[in-house]
């Protein structure tokens, strides 16, 4: 048996009257998708989460895609080699198209380790559209944190291709946004978020 690919002929793509910036517009917003990305630890989710209850509070309507919960349903199939963080990162890009298409600020809090996979999401989008978010803190801020325990794991050998101990982590080299998350508070942090969006004209 074969199953249809998007590369089949016989598959075309359906242009639909209600489209991207009609929805927009009825939102009264830009689709952005604020990418965060980190090592565990360093304060994605943390921060992604603050940052959406002030959009929220604002009237913008977001949608936060987080890392361990996203692995529970769409991704659950899923572990940590580096074939299964791409497909990982792939699904959650084309998620966060499909979100952005639906006139949301999007925000995914995942610690998307390779360049290259980021840079797919980032071509998926329209120019602009991708705000890479780094949530820079150092391993060892990380590890001194370690609040779920894992990094002790890894250490001792119970977790294997665990991000920054047996498994590479490549730093963004021009992120959008550069947070210092080792040193500043999360209030700080939101608040250098918020600059950065309003310097982009993604909130007013
Ligand atoms: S990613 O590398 O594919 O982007 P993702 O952000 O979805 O990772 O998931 C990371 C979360 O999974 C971490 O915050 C941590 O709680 C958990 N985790 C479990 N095993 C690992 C591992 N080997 N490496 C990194 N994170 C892991």
């Amino acid at each position: 048996m074969t199953f249809p690919s998007a590369k089949d002929e016989n598959i075309v793509w359906h242009q639909h009257a209600i489209d991207k910036t009609f929805r927009a517009e009825l939102k009264k917003q830009k689709p952005a998708v604020l990418w965060f990305t980190g090592l565990s630890g360093a304060g994605k989710s943390t921060v992604a989460g603050a940052l959406e209850n002030e959009l929220a509070k604002q009237g913008y309507h977001t949608y936060l895609l987080d890392g361990d919960n996203v692995r529970h349903g769409l991704c659950s199939d899923l572990g940590f080699s580096e074939q299964d963080r791409r497909e990982n990162i792939r699904r959650i890009g084309e998620l966060a198209k499909l979100m952005a298409d639906a006139g949301l600020i999007v925000l995914s809090a995942f610690i998307s380790p390779h360049r290259a996979e980021r840079q797919l999401v980032r071509d998926m989008l329209p120019e602009g559209e991708f705000i890479e978010v780094f949530v820079n803190a150092d391993l060892s801020v990380c590890e001194q944190r370690d609040p779920k325990g894992l990094y002790k794991k890894a250490r001792a050998g119970e977790i294997r291709n665990f991000t920054g101990i047996d498994s590479a982590y490549e730093a963004p080299l021009e992120p959008e946004i550069d947070l210092p998350a080792g040193e500043k508070s999360i209030e700080e942090l939101v608040a250098q978020c918020l600059d950065a969006l309003k310097s982009r004209s993604v909130i007013s």
